[in-house]
């Protein structure tokens, strides 16, 4: 049974609004527990599973902006909505926020306000739910600038390498997914953007079971796409697919439905992904209330949408799903 051990959580986030002093051994300040895997300095890198998770799917992309973090939440929400393919009962899945220096999860799922999370009585962190799915960000654990409010969107985590990849080992091994008893099919891990220290971390510490790299049309975010996924392919991870997101607008006022590509064609990105021969699992459309259903902490899956009023909205979510689908298949494949 989980018990609220308020004081330690206070203690944790005076740890982190004084992150300078802090032992890099411990930066979430968790009560002790058996000692975390080692990134190992030489010699075969150990990995392990996350303990109550079945399946791990990262969504990366070498880029900021280009919608990991809307992609990461609704391909879990549009998982979740799936049977499992052996046992078809519905999929229970998760989310798991590495953007330790800008956490979105928090926002996406309407939890900014959450309060902390509680822990465990073995010091493990337990998830916070909205919407019937679990997710844990960095975000739950940052102070608050403003204790009227509890906003802690302005504290900034000022951190160097090593405590980063502590954080993120603790995010890693030290969340309890039990989830009554159960724990996840699923976990969907949304990656900070870049080649960095996250990134490897996961990829060094974790059986990963498949990446999905996002990318924009832009040429300058599919030349990260493509440093993203020589990243990857070195730490072993299986890269499942790409999406193309804001792959093209259909203007909801006009009469044809004709694709606008506002930030450039399709065919540089096609042609990356047939030179590396990874699939392309969806093209996703740029529209408005992806993004302000976003800010509303609410997932568009699940959202009802009219093909005659959003006909964005209507194949913005059929790609999505379509994507889910792909990706529990290659998940579960035998
Ligand atoms: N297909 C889309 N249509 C409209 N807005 C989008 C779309 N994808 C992402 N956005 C918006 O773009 C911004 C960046 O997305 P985000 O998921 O935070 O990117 P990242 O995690 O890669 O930094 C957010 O405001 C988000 O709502
Ligand atoms: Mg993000």
């Amino acid at each position: 049974m989980a018990t609220r051990h308020t004081a330690t959580l206070r203690t944790l986030r005076r740890f982190l609004s004084t992150s300078q002093c802090i032992k890099h051994e411990n930066p979430l300040g968790l009560p002790r527990r058996p000692p975390l895997p080692q990134i190992p300095r030489r010699g075969p890198i150990e990995k392990r599973g996350i303990a109550n998770v079945d399946k791990v799917i990262a969504v990366a992309s070498g880029k900021g902006g280009v919608g990991k973090s809307t992609i990461a939440q609704n391909l879990a929400f549009a998982i979740a909505l799936r049977n499992h393919p052996q046992t078809n009962i519905p999929l229970r899945v998760g989310i798991l926020d590495l953007d330790i220096f800008g956490p979105s999860v928090p926002t996406l799922m309407g939890l900014q306000n959450a309060g902390e999370p509680e822990l465990t009585s073995k010091g493990s962190i337990l998830p916070l739910t909205n919407h019937g799915l679990p997710c844990m960000s960095m975000g739950f654990l940052i102070p608050s600038t403003n204790s009227a409010s509890g906003d802690n969107t302005d504290t900034p985590i000022v951190w160097r390498g090593l405590m980063v990849q502590k954080a993120v080992q603790q995010l890693l091994f030290d969340v309890d997914w039990s989830k009554d008893g159960h724990g996840l099919d699923a976990l969907v891990i949304d990656m900070p953007p870049g080649t960095g220290d996250v990134p490897l971390t996961l990829g060094q510490l974790v059986h990963v079971n498949g990446a999905i790299i996002v990318s924009t049309p832009q040429d300058v975010a599919l030349s990260d796409v493509r440093k993203g996924i020589a990243m990857l392919k070195k730490v072993s991870v299986p890269i499942t697919g790409l999406v193309l997101n804001q792959a093209y607008y259909l203007c909801p006022d006009c009469n044809n439905n004709t694709p606008r590509y506002v930030f450039g064609k399709p065919d540089g990105f096609r042609k990356v992904a047939e030179r590396l021969e990874i699939p392309i699992l969806g093209e996703l459309p740029l529209v408005e209330g992806v993004s302000t259903s976003a800010d509303d902490g609410y997932p568009f899956v699940l959202k009802a949408v009219s093909e005659k009023e959003d006909v964005g909205g209507f194949s913005w979510k059929n790609t999505m799903n379509q994507v889910a689908e792909r990706t529990v298949a290659e998940l579960w494949k035998s």
